[in-house]
């Protein structure tokens, strides 16, 4: 509810600190006790820091350092600075999965800046959940803001070789399971892969996001790929802090910066990059708090002629720091050229081509000419409908297996992943080469959260016969780092009555990726058998002891998340979080 006094025109924080008597009074008196002399309160921008650094979430750990440099900008340009907390979302730490929060997050961060005497606000963000998060809030809010993200942590480096975040560990571990690499080299590596602060150093859901976001015209050209460490991120810290300041005064809000041009660029950039599935989630979720209409078809149509040109794992060879030494993501913009609306606004004042004009690429091993590409156009994140996904699932094209993208099989089916985990070992799982391995009950509400377990470890005894990958379908995630030929975000999920719900151990199910379908071969009558309860009950090939399934809770966040989480296919915002609220000023208490 806005207070009739609401300033319009007059700076938003002076409606707190412009104030005579009793409220002025209180409002700065406190603030005094920091030791602020009165002239911080005389009219200049104040400037949020949205701080999402926390020992629970290390590849955010670092941003107390980049909050100092942030504050110098802002001083620097004439500002005042106040940095504050937000929630933060550790990928690796966080129970049932980082995913369930990213909307709480997302409410914290539009809140704190909508309730507090805020001018502008720098957001300070790196693993996968917290970039978005932190994206979506303040898109709701409306109020000017730039993103500066963590960085990503120096190369991992492991007997000789560079070792990628995620991408390595799920390699490593399944060279321990088919005997091919020591218990004691595993452990050695977890210190190997992670040298320095930052965020993980393959193209993951972090680094995209970072790239994302730059694309989107929210961040400063060149940042993302700046590694954690670097002093030239601290360097960009402090030119975000000066930046906001300008904006502030230019009163350049987000919805002034980003559009439906924007969008379109940030999928595109998606595919050049070859860009992590979760981005797919994360952009429509914050294009809805943007009021840009953006559908998950939007993926393919728009990715459709654009090659992959970044050559980083899990789709192709380097890591991070190589990316940031080719030039970043300028280098990628000025190489797509006429494929992107390079007339899109950014927070630089400038259009998204005039910051790319001139930027170079020194590595074109690393960023591809478009005539030389890591891959044709048609390896992007591929959107799949039919029979068992009405409205739509995922596939990363550039990390599956080429053999499997048209495949057809019998289906083995586990309504749990702690179900699947505890047969993938076993000699007498029914497997070969052609089953299709389904896991359901891992959507935004059944699990709830939408994990990321869809690249599911290859079964022991088909590993031994040196099989690597195989068709998988689920409705939860995968990991950013992650690789295989993998459908997910299957909408409507099982828990949500999805066709999912209905499969069975044997149905014959067909993946056609240059069809564009996912299908199970039950015919109508059957399903609605097995719709009615009719159909005679499947045998399953054993049941779970390991971790019983989650049953429905009545109360707390849980509660609100599985009740208001909308699917995938749309974001998995919360309904009721959905488009913009702005930044006016709330009624007084005093
Ligand atoms: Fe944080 Fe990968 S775990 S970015
Ligand atoms: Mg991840």
């Amino acid at each position: 509810m806005m207070a009739p006094e609401d300033p319009g025109s007059v700076r938003r924080s002076q409606a707190w600190f412009g104030l005579d008597g009793k409220l002025g009074f209180v409002h700065r008196s406190k603030l005094y006790n920091q030791g602020y002399s009165a002239s911080m309160f005389d009219g200049r921008p104040v400037i949020g820091i949205a701080n999402s650094a926390s020992d629970l979430a290390p590849c955010n750990a670092h941003l107390r350092q980049v909050a100092e440099a942030v504050k110098r900008g802002v001083l620097m340009a004439g500002g005042v600075p106040f940095e504050f907390p937000t929630i933060s979302l550790g990928e690796t730490l966080m129970r049932p999965s980082a995913m369930q929060f990213r909307n709480l997050m997302a409410m914290d961060v539009e809140e704190t800046l909508r309730a507090n005497p805020l001018d502008g606000v720098v957001l300070l963000g790196g693993c996968d959940k917290t970039v978005p998060a932190q994206l979506m809030g303040a898109l709701s809010a409306d109020l000017p803001m730039v993103m500066v993200t963590g960085g990503p942590m120096l190369n991992g480096k492991f007997q000789g070789c560079d070792a990628g975040s995620g991408t390595h560990v799920w390699q490593f571990s399944e060279e321990v399971r088919a005997g091919r690499m020591s218990r004691e080299d595993f452990a050695a590596a977890e210190a190997c892969l992670s040298r320095s602060a930052g965020h993980c150093t393959t193209m993951g859901t972090a680094s995209t996001m970072a790239c994302l976001t730059e694309a989107l015209g929210l961040s400063l050209p060149g940042s993302a790929a700046i590694p954690a460490v670097d002093a030239q991120r601290n360097r960009v810290a402090e030119q975000a802090g000066g930046r906001i300041v300008e904006m502030v005064e230019e009163g350049l809000v987000p919805s002034s910066v980003v559009d439906r041009r924007s969008f379109e660029n940030a999928v595109r950039v998606n595919a050049a990059i070859g860009g992590s599935t979760n981005a797919v989630v994360h952009l429509l979720a914050i294009a809805g708090r943007a009021e840009v209409d953006l559908s998950l078809d939007d993926f393919d149509k728009l990715a459709a002629d654009v090659p992959l040109l970044v050559d980083l794992l899990p789709s192709g060879r380097f890591l991070m720091e190589e990316f940031f030494y080719a030039g970043g993501l300028p280098a990628v913009i000025r190489e797509l050229g006429e494929l992107l609306h390079t007339d899109a606004a950014t927070v630089t004042g400038r259009c998204l081509g005039e910051n790319c004009a001139d930027a170079p690429n020194w590595r074109t091993d690393v960023v591809r000419p478009r005539a030389e590409p890591v891959h044709e156009a048609g390896a992007h994140t591929a959107v799949l409908r039919g029979s068992l996904a009405p409205d739509g699932a995922v596939i990363k094209v550039s990390a599956a297996s080429e053999d499997l993208l048209r495949h057809t099989g019998p289906a083995l089916v586990f309504d749990t992943i702690e179900e699947y985990h505890e047969q993938a070992d076993s000699p007498d799982l029914p497997v070969d080469a052609s089953t299709v391995l389904v896991v359901r009950g891992a959507g935004p509400a059944g699990y709830p959260g939408m994990p990321e377990i869809g690249n599911l470890a290859i079964p022991k005894k088909l590993l031994d016969a040196g099989v690597r990958d195989m068709v998988r379908i689920t409705d939860g995630r995968m990991s950013g780092t992650s690789y295989g030929t993998v459908v997910l975000h299957v909408a409507p999920e099982s828990a949500r009555g999805g066709p999912l719900s209905l499969l069975r151990t044997g149905d014959r199910v067909t993946l056609d990726v240059p069809g564009r379908r996912i299908d199970m071969d039950v015919p109508d009558d059957e399903l609605q058998r097995r719709v009615s309860g009719s159909a005679p009950a499947p045998t399953k090939p054993s049941a779970s002891t390991e971790s019983p399934a989650p049953s429905e809770t009545a109360s707390g966040y849980e509660w609100l998340y599985r009740t208001h989480v909308r699917q995938a296919d749309t974001g998995a915002d919360f309904d009721f979080l959905v488009g913009r609220r702005g930044h006016g000023v709330p009624r007084r208490h005093l």
